[in-house]
């Protein structure tokens, strides 16, 4: 099976969208009434969650008028959240077919389906003309791509001059093997992680000038500590991490553990294309 294959089964879980309509009515919700915060503890597949993305968002500062492409989009929270925090139009594109299924049905009961939109294909081969879109995101993607320069090359190629490409990934910045499996990966075939000085170089070479890098560790481990806290008080939430697999609290605590050791660390890193 090739890589894009590979990545693609492993996120696939069957049965995902009914799973989570059962959790949110367990939790209180109506699922038919859905405010986009309602999924904000299963929707942002990425260390700091919701927080970080909200963060980004304003340093990304799309306005009301800009198109931005999610590159990698998961199960849409992201681009949600971009889409209401900003007032942006967003596309989001998706190996996982059945996360591209359950985003746009996600995003039809959150009321946003006017402004977000999904669609299933490659980063890698990205289907848009070149300078369609005013920005892109990239969160927790590039760990499963082993060809960064093409990656950052196909976003460049959609992007306008001047777009804004907000990078959100988890390099290696110290010495040491990891665990698996990881949320990303169920062993080292589908894990690319690279250090920092390599998407720079790629980045650079692809076209992007870089104008803010930061490490996200700290801001990760504090969030984490907090999570673990509330969860030895309540229990774990039916509207947790669980709903992608019995599997994931293992793999967020393999995570965790390297984390904590220094061997990886989130970066956010925000390009301008030039
Ligand atoms: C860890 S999830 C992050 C999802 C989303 N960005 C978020 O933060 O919630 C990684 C996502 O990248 C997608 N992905 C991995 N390789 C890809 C590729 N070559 N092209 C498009 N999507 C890809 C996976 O299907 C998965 O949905």
């Amino acid at each position: 099976m090739d890589i894009e294959r590979q990545v693609a089964s492993q996120y696939t879980r069957g049965g995902l969208e009914g799973a989570i309509l059962d959790a949110l009515t367990k939790s209180g919700k109506d699922p038919d009434k859905l405010a986009n915060t309602d999924l904000s503890s299963i929707d942002e597949f990425h260390l700091g969650w919701y927080a970080e993305t909200d963060e980004l968002a304003r340093e990304l500062g799309f306005s009301r008028d800009s198109h931005v492409l999610d590159v990698g989009s998961g199960i849409g929270g992201p681009a949600r959240h971009l889409a209401v925090a900003l007032g942006c139009r967003v596309t989001g594109i998706d190996l996982t077919e059945e996360f591209v299924q359950v985003a746009v049905a996600l995003t039809r009961r959150c009321g946003l389906a006017d402004r977000v939109s999904f669609r299933q294909g490659s980063a890698l081969t990205l289907p848009f003309e070149g300078g369609t879109f005013d920005g892109a995101l990239l969160m927790h993607v590039g760990m499963n791509i082993a060809d960064k320069a093409t990656l950052f090359s196909e976003v460049r190629r959609v992007l306008k001059p001047g777009g804004r490409f907000g990078v959100y990934d988890i390099m290696q910045i110290g010495e040491g093997e990891l665990p698996y499996p990881m949320p990303w990966a169920m062993t080292q075939a589908t894990s690319f992680v690279e250090r920092p000085e390599t998407y720079r170089r790629l980045l650079a070479a692809s076209g992007f000038e870089i104008e803010k890098e930061r490490n996200r560790r700290d801001f990760v481990l504090t969030l984490g500590r907090e999570m673990r806290e509330k969860i030895a008080r309540e229990g774990m939430p039916a509207l947790g991490p669980r709903i992608l697999g019995a599997d994931m609290p293992e793999r967020i605590g393999n995570v965790m553990a390297v984390l904590e050791r220094g061997t990886i660390a989130p970066v956010e890193m925000i390009a301008r294309a030039i």
